[in-house]
């Protein structure tokens, strides 16, 4: 399986060092991506060397000092600390991952870090989601149902319809997945990647939806759907551990399940 992973040495301009700490011996050289449109200039690449002895676990834990203490200019976005707002997706070491659930620990000598690949960059590590946040209220992320709610509850589900669920509603757009698609790089205005297509999927499999045929018609289109290739960089990227590859699939077969019932 291909996987995504951005060189570790840059072609981008060598910023600002940081140095060690006084009296610190167990540093690392955390080496980021820094871009201001304020003001102008060329990406760069600045190093910042964090003492892990007076530091958290986690690669956010260290950005957050780096923050704190060393540089308060460096801009990213991040709120839980619990890998589950998404917010804090960036590309470290050459793969997309939550800074807040990547030890660092895990990763070797210098940690390099960049913005999620192929997304128009607001500043340093943070990417512009706007284009993806269109993509996700395109497909219409809630419940469509056309016949009279029940009275007095909701619209009841068995165990197995609410297991159809499972491994699509964890899904916290955090759009790794989607930036580390190929496909998406180079169509992303058009298809409509990943964690979107998984999230139209989640609304398929709802047993409790009846716009499936309207959901199913916006999705059977050569770029928002077929533009994917089942490379799986997407399934590999997901650091929930979801595989929107097999969503993906799925509506893929639900749609030619549907032209063969026509036929
Ligand atoms: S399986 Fe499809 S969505 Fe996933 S990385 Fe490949 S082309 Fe992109
Ligand atoms: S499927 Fe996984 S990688 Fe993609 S947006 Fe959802 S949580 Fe993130
Ligand atoms: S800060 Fe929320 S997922 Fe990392």
């Amino acid at each position: 399986m291909l996987q995504l992973r951005l060189p570790k040495e840059s072609r981008l301009k060598k910023g600002n060092d940081f140095p060690t700490p006084n009296g610190a011996t167990n540093v690392k050289t955390f080496r980021i991506y820094r871009w201001d449109p304020d003001t102008g200039g060329n990406p760069r690449i600045d190093s910042y060397e964090v003492d892990l002895d007076d530091c958290g676990p986690m690669v956010l834990d260290a950005i957050n000092k780096i923050k704190n203490e060393i540089d308060p200019t460096l801009t990213y976005r991040r709120s839980c600390r619990e890998g589950i707002c998404g917010s804090c997706a960036m590309n470290i070491d050459g793969v997309n991952g939550l800074a807040c659930t990547t030890a660092i620990a895990d990763l070797d000598s210098d940690v390099t870090i960049y913005p999620l690949p192929h997304m128009p960059v607001v500043k340093d590590l943070v990417p512009d989601m706007s284009g993806f946040y269109a993509q996700y209220a395109s497909i219409k992320p809630w419940l469509r149902a056309r016949s009279e709610a029940p009275e007095g509850r909701e619209r009841l589900q068995s165990h197995d319809e609410r297991e159809q669920l499972d491994g699509l509603y964890e899904c916290i757009l955090c759009a790794c997945c989607s930036t580390s698609c190929p496909s998406y790089w180079w169509n992303g205005d058009r298809y409509l990647g990943p964690a979107i297509l998984l999230q139209a999927y989640r609304w398929l499999a709802d047993s409790r939806d009846e716009d499936t045929d309207e959901r199913l018609d916006f999705l059977d289109d050569a770029f928002r759907l077929f533009r994917c290739h089942t490379i799986l960089n997407c399934t590999q990227a997901c650091p929930k551990g979801l595989n929107p590859g097999r969503a993906i699939a799925e509506t893929k077969k639900l749609l030619l399940e549907r032209k063969r019932k026509a036929a």
